[in-house]
């Protein structure tokens, strides 16, 4: 998804602004801009096609002159990958530049209007028509920049995420309505200010952070005489005159949360961060974790809902909620969701899990149940997230900035949080405090050089295979969904989960010699998960067996303890490990794989 990044402050903005950027990056985009203000009162605007640092080799970002500026990475939507498409975009008459993340559905009215009005158009893209919304009112209803903006943003239709600068006031407005976007505030004394889609884009400047919610619209400016920068933020629905409030929070990432340390990418550096995270997913609140588990037995009808590997790690819970605490839980994919509306009361307990708390599919669930008056719990890893403002209670992941495309760290530590619920429905909090515990042993060795050297042995050898099967049972046939996911995202090869049991159902047939098939295997499924492994070994497929013991007909062994109920957690480590090495073989970037958006914020 897009990635935001403003500046106002006392050093010159190009540099604040070309690394935000790059601390954005893994966002996804194709396509980056900049615009500043310079000491002549003149914007100074470059952007491309292309990575962030092939734009500055070519344009030199960094000779943009002025203090103050804004900037942006692009995902294409609206209009192709092209230079003019790219953000930062321009009124017609040259006063205001405007970067956006999200959609504005209603552009071809506004474009219409405009056109009417004798406004022209460069690109091909709905962003374009807020610089010029914004001129509109300004010239004909003679509103001045603020009341101008206000007025432009009630008029939008969407989620979005904007911020615009003005020329003449030096004045930056920045709004969120549904998509992502941050206040960053500098020290005192250096009187600096930041907004950005994401922390991490300014958090090497500054830790104090204000959340901003749905409708709120900060204005920097800066004092003519004193040059002293401040901010005020309002409601820009204009239900309230009078700015309003926001705690500054200080969050507790530092900056080596955020760069790549000794590894050579952020997935393989969150891979093995889960010694930690799944502790610290673990090191839960007992008082909050029991007072969630009241709301599910005295919610009539409960639902998981969630995206991508976040439904995996529900789809995973589910099977655990029933084990241990006989205990039945619906998991939706999120944007099937509302095909489930008619079963929505207000006893009903709707359990929102996303990373990234921004993830448009699971924001319109929740806001589907909402209006039916349901309760919302959400399982967030991003603090000030969107999915925590609406949520009635929240349980925080605690892994910090996951930065890869890739969800690893933050999936297993769903897991351990989703695996705490159930225990503790079941009466068993403790217990599952102490198994959890009873993993950092066995998540320490996955991770280790050791066992990474055996699995590029077998990446080696199935990275020229168009096809993979995985294969699993109970939880872990959702461990094998989530296998599959990981190899496609990475490697783009196609792999394909089946429950064990379905295989004779159709899938066999596509076995042939040398079809690798992934098997997890358990204590509780050796058994029927064996009988599948000699089905597909008997037409010739190549199987990787993952589980506690060899068994003779494996053709290749990847040794993971048996931890009962929490296998899910440290079984899928080998194929993370697995899916990062195919990556690399191929030639691909593991933390920025094709296609590809951290969080998807656009439907
Ligand atoms: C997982 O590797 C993918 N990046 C993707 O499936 C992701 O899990 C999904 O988009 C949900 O993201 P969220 O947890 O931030 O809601």
């Amino acid at each position: 998804m897009c990635g935001i990044i403003a500046y106002t402050g006392g050093e010159d903005a190009a540099p604040v602004l070309f690394e935000g950027l790059k601390r954005l990056e893994y966002r996804g985009y194709d396509s980056a801009g900049i615009v500043t203000i310079n000491d002549s009162g003149e914007f100074e605007l470059k952007k491309q096609v292309g990575k962030v640092q092939d734009i500055h080799n070519e344009l030199n970002l960094l000779d943009l002159s002025g203090s103050i500026g804004i900037a942006h990475t692009r995902w294409a939507t609206h209009g192709g990958v092209t230079q003019k498409n790219a953000h930062p975009h321009v009124s017609n008459n040259s006063e205001i530049a405007v970067i956006h993340n999200g959609i504005v559905e209603n552009y071809k009215e506004l474009k219409a209007l405009l056109v009417s009005k004798g406004f022209h158009f460069e690109s091909e893209t709905d962003t374009e028509v807020i610089p010029n919304l914004v001129e509109y009112w300004m010239d004909s209803k003679h509103l001045n920049f603020i009341d101008a903006t206000m007025k432009t943003l009630q008029s939008l239709e969407g989620n979005f995420a904007v911020v615009l600068i003005d020329r003449d006031t030096r004045t930056i407005i920045g709004a969120k309505n549904g998509s992502p976007l941050v206040l960053g505030v500098g020290e005192r004394k250096k009187n600096e200010l930041f907004l950005a889609s994401d922390i991490p884009a300014f958090l090497e400047r500054t830790k104090n952070v204000v959340y901003l919610y749905d409708g709120d619209m900060v204005v920097f400016e800066t004092d003519p005489s004193s040059k002293k920068r401040s901010y005020q933020i309002f409601d820009f629905r204009g239900r309230t005159e009078r700015p309003i409030i926001r705690p500054i929070q200080s969050v507790s990432w530092n900056l080596s949360h955020a760069t790549k340390g000794d590894f050579d990418h952020f997935m393989l550096k969150e891979i093995a961060e889960q010694v930690e995270t799944i502790q610290k997913a673990a090191a839960q609140d007992p008082e909050h974790i029991q007072n969630i588990t009241q709301s599910i037995r005295n919610a009539k009808g409960v639902f998981l809902v969630a995206s991508g590997s976040s439904y995996h790690a529900c789809l995973s819970a589910g099977y655990l909620f029933a084990k241990l605490a006989s205990f039945h839980i619906n998991t939706v994919i999120a944007s099937e969701f509302s095909q489930y509306e008619s079963f929505l009361k207000p006893e009903t307990l709707v359990i929102a899990v996303s990373q990234s708390g921004e993830t448009i599919d699971v924001l319109d669930a929740v806001k589907t149940a909402k209006e039916k008056g349901c309760q919302i719990v959400s399982i967030v890893n991003v603090v000030g997230s969107s999915l925590t403002q609406i949520s009635h209670k929240t349980l925080l992941l605690n892994s910090g900035p996951e930065i890869s495309v890739l969800s690893t760290k933050t999936y297993t530590a769903q897991l351990a949080v989703l695996s705490l619920l159930a225990y503790s429905l079941a009466g068993r909090y403790e217990e599952g405090v102490q198994k959890l515990k009873f993993l950092w042993n066995i998540v320490y060795n996955l991770t280790a050089a050791t066992t990474r050297n055996k699995i590029k042995e077998l990446a080696t050898r199935l990275a020229t295979h168009d096809h993979i099967f995985v294969l699993g049972r109970g939880p872990l046939y959702a461990t094998a969904l989530e296998a599959a996911l990981k190899i496609k995202e990475v490697s783009y090869i196609h792999a394909e989960a089946f429950a064990g049991g379905e295989l004779k159902h159709g899938p066999i047939a596509m076995v042939k010699k040398g079809t690798p098939c992934i098997i997890f295997v358990s204590r509780d499924t050796v058994k029927t998960i064996l009988s599948n492994a000699m089905e597909v070994k008997s037409r010739g497929g190549y199987i990787i067996g993952i589980g506690p013991e060899p068994i003779e007909s494996f053709d290749f062994f990847i040794k993971v303890p048996e931890s009962n109920s929490l296998n899910p957690i440290c079984d899928i480590i080998p194929i993370q490990i697995l899916a990062y090495q195919l990556a690399l073989i191929l030639g691909h970037d593991p933390d920025k794989p094709r296609n590809l958006a951290k969080s998807v914020t656009v439907r």
